[in-house]
């Protein structure tokens, strides 16, 4: 039988134990998730493309089924080149619903061979963002029950540099 893979795209600027939770659920349903980390030229982010890749990729690097990856452009672009017809999202709340909807539904209008597959996380992650564990670093505090510890390193070593 040919293997299940799926795509799990994302700014991850930078990744949260909100997003390691889905990758976690995803490996139930499928035998390889690839991480793929969106670069947008026009989207400025706190951790370089090179980092947000060191930081993934150091996060799941005993994990064989875990690929990490980047893409530029259109998602169903990277999807085709990959061969790959799954994406995997993350929803939070009904306030991710929205936009998720819209996204899957733009990404079917382009191509509509793919599908996209929602997962939910614990729910003590369910209000976990990567812009709100930004902010908190940035004011000072720590949430260090909400990134893997190599991001907690990285947010303060950012922060102290500024
Ligand atoms: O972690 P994020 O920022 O919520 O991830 C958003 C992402 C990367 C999934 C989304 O912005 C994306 O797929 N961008 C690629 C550009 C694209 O394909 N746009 C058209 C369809 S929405």
């Amino acid at each position: 039988m040919s293997e299940k893979i799926a795509v799990y795209p994302g700014s991850y600027d930078p990744i949260t134990n909100g997003h390691v939770d889905i990758i976690k659920r995803g490996l139930k349903i499928f035998d390889k998730i690839i991480v793929a980390a969106l670069e947008n030229p026009s989207k400025c982010y706190l951790f370089s493309l090179e980092e947000r890749l060191n930081i993934l990729k150091e996060c799941f690097k005993d994990q064989p089924a875990i690929e990490i990856d980047f893409f530029g452009g259109l998602l169903v672009e990277y999807l085709k080149l990959k061969k790959v017809g799954t994406v995997v999202r993350g929803l939070r709340a009904i306030s991710d619903f929205e936009i998720e909807f819209q996204m899957a539904l733009m990404n079917r209008s382009i191509e509509p061979e793919f599908e996209t597959i929602f997962l939910v996380p614990s729910i003590k992650y369910s209000f976990v963002s990567s812009r709100l564990v930004k902010e908190v670093y940035k004011l000072g505090g720590e949430v260090t029950a909400m990134v893997p510890p190599l991001v907690d390193q990285k947010l303060k070593e950012k922060y102290a540099k500024k």
